[in-house]
């Protein structure tokens, strides 16, 4: 079966091709040398999700799926959640947005916070929807050097470092992707 992942993150590619049975085959749309801005006007990661699954859909009339992610601070109202890429504004920046974080949270004791994965599915013509959560909070200062946005003040729960300390493979086995990968991959094997 072959499915369209509208992506051209090859990290998100690997980790998806990693938990997909081998008659599987994901094609991203770097491999379709599709390079159109697709607009994240939604208001929620769900909505997000749908825009991005819709437009390739329409495009390619084929099988396809779309993920959105964001990092949910408890204390700060489920900020920065879809806005988590640009929560320091346009430029994107990983450490502007997690220092941002940080001062938001001087003085406030509750730190807990969850990262989200949403996948919408559209399959045969009809829209599915697969959520990830990882539980955590969020740590006094930035510590680690893997991953990427803020992983380095994600502190998973059960673990005493944060995503930054572990590695890509250990991240992985727990993160809010991974989880939301593995519903959407049930639902295609049943
Ligand atoms: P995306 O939807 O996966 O591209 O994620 C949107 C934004 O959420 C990223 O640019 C990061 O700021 C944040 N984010 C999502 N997943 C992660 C993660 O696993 N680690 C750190 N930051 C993440």
């Amino acid at each position: 079966m072959e499915l369209i992942f509208g992506t051209h993150n090859h990290n998100k590619v690997e980790e998806i091709n990693k938990l997909l049975p081998p008659n599987f085959t994901v094609k991203s749309l770097t491999d379709l040398n599709y390079y159109s801005e697709i607009e994240e006007s939604g208001k929620t990661l769900e909505e997000n999700a749908l825009i991005k699954a819709k437009t390739i859909f329409n495009t390619f009339k084929k099988n396809c799926f779309s993920d959105d992610s964001g990092l949910e601070v408890f204390a700060l109202g489920g900020k920065p959640g879809v806005y988590s890429a640009r929560y320091e504004g346009k430029q994107k920046n990983a450490e502007a947005n997690t220092n941002k974080i940080l001062q938001e949270l001087k003085g406030i004791d509750n730190r807990q916070a969850q990262f989200r994965s949403v996948i919408a599915l559209i399959f045969n013509e009809t829209e599915y929807l697969f959520e990830g959560i990882i539980k955590g909070e969020i740590s006094h200062s930035p510590r680690g050097r893997n991953g990427f946005g803020y992983d380095p003040i994600f502190i998973p729960e059960k673990q005493h470092v944060t995503f930054a300390q572990l590695t890509l493979f250990e991240k992985n086995k727990i993160s809010h992707r991974s989880k939301a990968f593995k519903k959407l991959i049930e639902f295609l094997k049943s």
